[in-house]
C-alpha cells in the first residue's frame, strides 16, 4: 500500500515547514516583533549595538532610548527597512549604507 508512505512524507514535509518557518521567523531576545517580525520594537534596551537575530526582511525598527554608539554599516543589508528610530543614542554620525527614498 501507498498510503502509509504518503502519510509519512507528509509529516516530515509539514515538519520542515515548521522548523523552516520558525528559523526564518526570528526576532532578538531584547526586542518585542510584530507583523510576523517585521516591525521591532527595541525601545528603551540599553542597547550598545545592534542586537543580534534580527530578520533579514524587517520593515520597522525602533532603537531609540538605548546607548548605541555607532551602527556604520550594520543597516546596509536591511533593504525592506522603511521606518527606523534611532533616536536618543549617543550617535556621532549617520549609519552609512541607507537609501533615503523621498
Ligand atoms: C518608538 O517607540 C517609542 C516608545 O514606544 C515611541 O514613542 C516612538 O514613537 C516609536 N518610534 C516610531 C518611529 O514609531
Amino acid at each position: 500500500m501507498l498510503k502509509p508512505f504518503l502519510n509519512e512524507a507528509l509529516l516530515e514535509l509539514v515538519l520542515v515547514l515548521w522548523l523552516g518557518l520558525r528559523v526564518l521567523a526570528v526576532c532578538p531576545s531584547v526586542c518585542s516583533c510584530s507583523r510576523s517580525h517585521r516591525e521591532v520594537d527595541c525601545f528603551r534596551r540599553s542597547l550598545r549595538e545592534l542586537p543580534d537575530g534580527l530578520q533579514h526582511n524587517i520593515l520597522s525598527l525602533n532603537l531609540s532610548h538605548n546607548q548605541l554608539l555607532h551602527l556604520d554599516d550594520r543597516l546596509a543589508s536591511y533593504t525592506h527597512l522603511r521606518v527606523l528610530d534611532l533616536s536618543h543614542n549617543r550617535l556621532s554620525r549617520l549609519p552609512r549604507g541607507l537609501i533615503f527614498l523621498n
